[in-house]
């Protein structure tokens, strides 16, 4: 089933003025209650990255989780969490992130990846690009290799695919919201 953009937009849903005033929240529930929608996304994201050398799927809290385990699945290659601070058990590193109002963090478990491991991280959506550098630093400390950042949804008005690229690591999104 090939890629189209004009089905998933019409099957996802845009809830202005959430969860403040002035921010169009991109909804990617609907995708989940309509299996052609997810298919298309996962056989796209397969194709793109069946052939290549990506040994992990690092997938962020909570929304990227939902396509990171197909990913992995798929791939069949293992699955790394990058969670929010304070989730996960063990022997952690953190790493925190700017928001519009304040900061935030996130960490991983310390042998989730390492030296040789080319990590693909994946997410949702790709705002301000925070999240995704903040993963992307906690990754190269750990001595692995970001091999590319994807999500399904860029808002590209934010510069934060951008800002990403600008940091050496490529980036793969489905879908702009200007
Ligand atoms: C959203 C989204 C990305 C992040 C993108 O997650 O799922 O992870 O924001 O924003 P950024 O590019 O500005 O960093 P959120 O923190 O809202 O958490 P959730 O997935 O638990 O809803
Ligand atoms: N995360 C950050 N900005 C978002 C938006 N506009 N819609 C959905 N998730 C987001």
């Amino acid at each position: 089933m090939s890629f189209d953009e004009c089905y998933i937009k019409s099957v996802m849903r845009t809830i202005p003025d959430w969860p403040e005033p002035g921010v169009m929240f991109r909804d990617i529930t609907p995708l989940f209650k309509d299996p052609k929608a997810l298919r298309m996304i996962a056989d796209s994201f397969i194709q793109r990255y069946i052939d290549t050398e990506v040994t992990h799927i690092a997938s962020i809290d909570a929304r990227g989780f939902l396509f990171g385990s197909i990913m992995a699945y798929q791939l069949n290659i293992p699955l790394v969490l990058v969670r929010k601070k304070g989730k996960l058990p063990g022997k952690t590193i953190h790493r925190e992130y700017a928001l519009e109002y304040g900061t935030a963090a996130v960490e991983m478990q310390v042998d989730a990846v390492s030296k040789g491991d080319k990590v693909l991280i994946f997410d949702d959506l790709i705002a301000t690009g925070g999240t995704i550098l903040a993963a992307s630093t906690i990754i190269k400390e750990l001595g692995a290799e970001v091999y590319e950042a994807a999500a399904l949804i860029d808002l590209p008005d934010l510069k934060g695919s951008e800002l990403i690229q600008q940091a050496g690591i490529p980036v793969y999104t489905l879908l702009a919201y200007e």
